[in-house]
């Protein structure tokens, strides 16, 4: 994920819009660093410092702000000793592995002051600034379901092994951070989860992945989780996310499905990062993408850094993966600089990183604990027994 962050500043810097320069590069494996640097070097022509050890890196006076992509276990572990430096962390989500491990990161940028952004790449797609603005300009009257659907898989080692291990954030949580970050910027704070998580495949197997790999993987996280929400503002969401099975569609092609229902209308929004049609419907009338930008009585406008790259009022775009992937990423990038420019919150803070993690993992202590939980009680870690033991590992408990 670090390398794909590096082709972001380069196309920030394509663009014009460069507000941050990689001064350094980190990881405890000095190849990887090493390679970070040349691929930097490459593409934004100057190279950056390599480090292998993220402390040393911190107390160099060059270094502002931290651009985290390591592996979630070690979000915290990074980023704490940056931000209790007063050195800004923008963190790749799931903000961390557990509740806890989000919240000493939020404290220590309270404590200090300095910010604390989560790396949220899918609401910044076109499609979902549109969905936005359909929801918030009344469209759909008030929204009362959402229903949030991305069904399939099969025994594939996930990316990486870390993707099976409940310790190290698994799949379940690791894919559906970005779909509970979907659901509440569409439609405000969570206030109550009820749900469970699964493992629907036990054993990983390496396949088609490099040699490098394990044949096998012994599956201790959740790949899975099945949930009912409900919003601050009283919708309900019914939110699905299997990555297992072998009920695929034909070219392994997941079922999703993301849909918003007010008694005015129903909004479809397509898979992030497909550059497909958002579909209105109302009144047995279909609206689709473009088109609905005049039904916004207030004017629609993508944010400036967001029509630089992708264009003014393109909500439906045909470009290569990772020119979309790149485009993501430095629109949140974008935004963590000037949130730290100008003083302002960054669109997706700290507590927002940590609420989409509590739904998650709120879905799976409400499994254990046989009933509905408060988000209360779930971001005070008043219910904690699914998360306890890796807490304590981490010495966080
Ligand atoms: N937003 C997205 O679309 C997206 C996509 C993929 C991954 N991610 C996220 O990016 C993060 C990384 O995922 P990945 O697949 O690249 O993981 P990875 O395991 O491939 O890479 C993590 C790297 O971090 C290094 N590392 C671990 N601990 C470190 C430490 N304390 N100091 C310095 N380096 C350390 C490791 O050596 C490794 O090279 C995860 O949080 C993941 O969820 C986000």
């Amino acid at each position: 994920m670090g390398r794909r962050h590096i082709r972001a500043y380069k196309e920030l810097q394509d663009a014009g819009a460069a507000t941050a320069r990689i001064v350094g590069v980190c990881d405890l494996r000095r190849d990887a660093a090493e390679l970070a640097a040349k691929e930097t070097e490459e593409l934004t022509g100057w190279r950056p410092l390599v480090f292998s050890d993220p402390v040393e890196a911190v107390n160099l006076p060059d270094i502002g702000a931290l651009d985290v992509t390591t592996d979630p276990a070690t979000h915290h572990v990074v980023a704490i000793p940056a931000l209790e430096l007063g050195k800004h962390a923008l963190v790749e989500k799931p903000l961390g592995v557990t509740v806890r491990a989000c919240r000493a990161m939020v404290d220590a940028a309270d404590r200090s002051g300095a910010i604390l952004a989560t790396a949220e790449n899918y609401r910044r797609d076109p499609a979902n600034r549109l969905a936005k603005g359909v929801i918030d300009a009344g469209l759909l009257g008030e929204p009362f379901l959402m229903i949030h659907n991305i069904i399939g898989g099969d025994d594939r080692i996930r990316i990486t092994p870390w993707r099976h291990r409940k310790e190290s954030g698994a799949i379940g949580l690791d894919l559906a951070a970005h779909f509970a970050d979907i659901v509440q910027y569409y439609l405000g704070p969570f206030d109550q989860v009820y749900g469970q998580g699964l493992i629907v495949e036990p054993i990983r197997r390496r396949r088609d992945l490099p040699d490098s790999f394990p044949d096998e993987v012994e599956a201790t996280g959740e790949d899975s989780l099945v949930a009912m929400w409900r919003m601050r503002s009283g919708a309900l969401v019914q939110f699905v996310c299997i990555d297992g099975g072998r009920g695929n569609r034909p070219n392994r092609e997941r079922d999703f499905q993301r849909c918003v229902l007010g008694r005015e209308g129903s909004l479809h929004a397509p898979i992030d990062r497909s550059g497909s049609t958002v579909v209105l419907r109302r009144n047995e009338r279909e609206t689709r993408g473009p088109d609905i930008l005049p039904l916004i009585s207030s004017g629609f406008r993508l944010n400036e850094i967001t029509e630089r790259l992708f264009g003014r009022d393109i909500v439906e775009y045909d470009l290569p993966n990772e020119s979309i992937d790149a485009k993501l990423l430095a629109i949140e990038i974008h935004d963590f600089a000037e949130a730290i420019m100008s003083g302002r919150e960054p669109e997706v803070d700290g507590r927002l990183g940590m609420s989409a993690v509590a739904a998650i993992l709120g879905s799976y202590e409400s499994g254990l604990a046989g009933r509905s939980l408060t988000m209360d009680e779930i971001v005070s870690s008043e219910v904690d027994a699914y998360q306890a033991g890796i807490d304590e590992k981490l010495g966080l408990r």
